[in-house]
This record gives C-alpha cells, sequence and structure tokens, in this order.
C-alpha cells in the first residue's frame, strides 16, 4: 500500500457524518442500502464516518459485550474498506476514542426535554429487541439520541444520511442546535437527514409468513465478507416472495427503467425460468456486487496493522474536531470564561505571593 495522507481539513465541502454501531459484520443490505452511496459522495462532502461503539453500550454494556467489540469494531472497518472508502478521503473514527464527545452530550443534555425522547418509536424499538422493560430502560439508551447529536453537532455536520427508523433522532440534534444557537452562539450549522435508500432487500431463507427483511438480528444475511460458495448456497435457499424481492432489488437495480425485473417476474411466473434459473442469475449479480470487494478486503487484510493504523489515524483527527467544537461550546456557554477567570485570580495571587514585602 502507498504512504497514506489524512484529508484535508482546508476543504470547503460541507460536512457528511454518519456510521454504524459495531455489533457485527455489515450484509448486502447495508451495501445497497447506504454503503453504495457513502461511497459516491466521498468527493462531493468531507465525510466522517463514525464507529459508534458507546451506542452499543446502551442496550449492551455488559463485560461481555464489551470484550467482543475489537473483532467487531474491526470488522466495520475492514467492510468499509472493501466497499471503497477511501481512507484519504474520508475519516473512520471510533466514537470511545473521542471523550470530548462525552463532554458535548452532557452539555447537550441540558437543551431537550426528556419528553422527546421519551416518546420516540426507536428508543422504544431498541428496547425491545434487547429484552429491556420500560422500568429498566437505563438513562443511556433514553439519552441514546442525544449521543447521536453529540457526534453530529462535534464535527458540525451538515448532512446525516441515516436509516428511516434514525431520522428522528437527526430532528433531535437540529433541535438542540437551534437552542443552543439561540441561547448562546451561532456555533452550529442545523444538522439534515436524510433517508439512505430502502433496498426492500428479504432475508434469506425460503418462502415464509413474514419474509421479513434482511437484518443481523434475524440471522437471515449474506455478509460482505462472506465467501463466493457462502453467497452461493445462501442464495440458493430462496423460494416464493422473498426470490421475487431478490429479483426487485438485484435485477431491476432497484427502479427497473429497462423493464428487466420485469421480464424476469413473467419468465419465471410463467414457468419458462425455474427457481434453480433465478437462482444462479442472482447469483451471477451479487458476485459482480461482492467480488471487488472481497479483493480490496484481501488487501487490507494482508497488510497487518493497516485496519487499526486507519482508525488510529482517523480517531485522531476526529479528536481535534471534536476539542475544537468543544471549546467554542464552552466559550459560548461561559464556561470557559469561568475557568479562566478563576485561573486568572489564582495566578495573580501567586504572583503576589512571590512579592517582597
Ligand atoms: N444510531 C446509528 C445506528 O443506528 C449509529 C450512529 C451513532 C450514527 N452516531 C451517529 C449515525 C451519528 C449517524 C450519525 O447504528
Amino acid at each position: 500500500m502507498p504512504e497514506r495522507s489524512l484529508p484535508s481539513t482546508a476543504a470547503q465541502k460541507d460536512r457528511l457524518l454518519t456510521g454504524d454501531r459495531p455489533t457485527g459484520p455489515l450484509h448486502l443490505g447495508h451495501l445497497l442500502g447506504s454503503l453504495q452511496s457513502r461511497v459516491a459522495m466521498q468527493d462531493s462532502h468531507e465525510c466522517f464516518l463514525i464507529v459508534a461503539d458507546l451506542h452499543t453500550l446502551t442496550t449492551r454494556p455488559e463485560r461481555d459485550r464489551i470484550a467482543e467489540l475489537p473483532r467487531n469494531v474491526r470488522a466495520v472497518v475492514l467492510d468499509l474498506l472493501s466497499v471503497g472508502i477511501d481512507p484519504e478521503k474520508s475519516t473512520i473514527y471510533l466514537q470511545s476514542g473521542v471523550p470530548a464527545v462525552y463532554d458535548l452530550a452532557i452539555l447537550l443534555q441540558m437543551l431537550i426535554p426528556a419528553s422527546h425522547l421519551r416518546s420516540l418509536a426507536s428508543i422504544a424499538q431498541m428496547a425491545k429487541v434487547a429484552g429491556v422493560d420500560d422500568e429498566r430502560m437505563s438513562l443511556g439508551l433514553l439519552g441514546y439520541p442525544v449521543l447521536q447529536a453529540a457526534d453530529i453537532l462535534m464535527a458540525r455536520a451538515q448532512l446525516i444520511p441515516v436509516g428511516g427508523d434514525n431520522l428522528a433522532h437527526v430532528e433531535i440534534a437540529r433541535e438542540v442546535a437551534q437552542s443552543f444557537n439561540e441561547m448562546y452562539a451561532e456555533v452550529f450549522p442545523l444538522p439534515e437527514g436524510r433517508a439512505s435508500r430502502v433496498p426492500m432487500l428479504p432475508g434469506i431463507g425460503p418462502d415464509g409468513p413474514a419474509a421479513s427483511k434482511m437484518s443481523k438480528s434475524a440471522g437471515n444475511t449474506i455478509n460482505l465478507g462472506d465467501t463466493a460458495d457462502v453467497v452461493a448456497s445462501k442464495l440458493r435457499t430462496l423460494g416464493g416472495a422473498r426470490l421475487r424481492g431478490f429479483i426487485d432489488a438485484l435485477i431491476g437495480n432497484g427502479d427497473d427503467d429497462d423493464g428487466q425485473a420485469k421480464a424476469m417476474h413473467a419468465a419465471h411466473q410463467a414457468g419458462k425460468l425455474s427457481d434453480a434459473a433465478v437462482h444462479d442469475r442472482l447469483i451471477t449479480e451479487t458476485e459482480a456486487l461482492l467480488a471487488p470487494l472481497r479483493e480490496r478486503r484481501a488487501a487490507f487484510e494482508a497488510d497487518e496493522g493497516l485496519v487499526e493504523e486507519i482508525l488510529v489515524d482517523g480517531t485522531i483527527r476526529a479528536r481535534e474536531v471534536a476539542y475544537a467544537t468543544l471549546q467554542q461550546v464552552r466559550e459560548a456557554m461561559g464556561l470557559e470564561p469561568l475557568w479562566k477567570g478563576l485561573i486568572d485570580v489564582a495566578e495573580r495571587r501567586a504572583l503576589d505571593r512571590k512579592k517582597p514585602y
């Protein structure tokens, strides 16, 4: 690998910030839904990609879960690099490695009514998935969107592409930014959420009553790091509505301008195209997407320590950005002047003490 340089700070581009919780490897649904567009926006935006490990603690603070983080963090970073995120253009960073964000979250949480958080469906949903009942919901989980607001605002990011369930969180970040600007000083641009494309990709498996969407928690994913053999055998499990869903997602490329998916549906329905023949076609299409990823992944894996170096470099850069924002926030709120005032008096006293009498 050639010598790398960091993304330039001088860029006059809008800032984009988004990312993932490191709960496991990313899958084909992520690729079609958000990763491809992240790669595409690397040139038009200054991108920050967060590996949101602190957010995993909101439902899973146990030691054994934290022990899984090193592996999961590395897997996510490798996934990002393998899809074509270029660390010279985008800053990939580890959330917990940027302590200024914790400070910022504390200050920002004063600006949002708790009732706005309690009514969020996304939080209820995360609690449900984690098996946490209302009585035992931690303050951390309730405050999930405040931490996310701190992520967004620390970078003073303008564009936040997220899944539909996260749009409400970006709204909270916007609300917090607006309150801050009104109460203290114009420090933050107002972040805008953008819903990532919904790929409508079903999970793998035979047709079922609920042809559910591909998701890690359902255990029905095609992972970006899967080998060609594994991908093929997973695709061959597809039947019924799931098979049709895959035709829509992969053959029509989502919008099917040229009617390819439609033609395939018709042939399949008329019995002119067997399930096995559709599987073969889906395997070809999926491999066209995943083979280049596999090649890049292998190159990054072969260079020992490179993935870690990229994450460390990105995190150091995120620290600088976050610290600068925190200083501005402390200044605007009067906390920095408070501290400086104390220092001034204490310094004067120290000087006076040394005066001869
Ligand atoms: N909440 C996001 C998720 O569900 C992860 C995340 C954390 C995030 N901080 C963010 C996304 C800031 C966009 C912006 O995985």
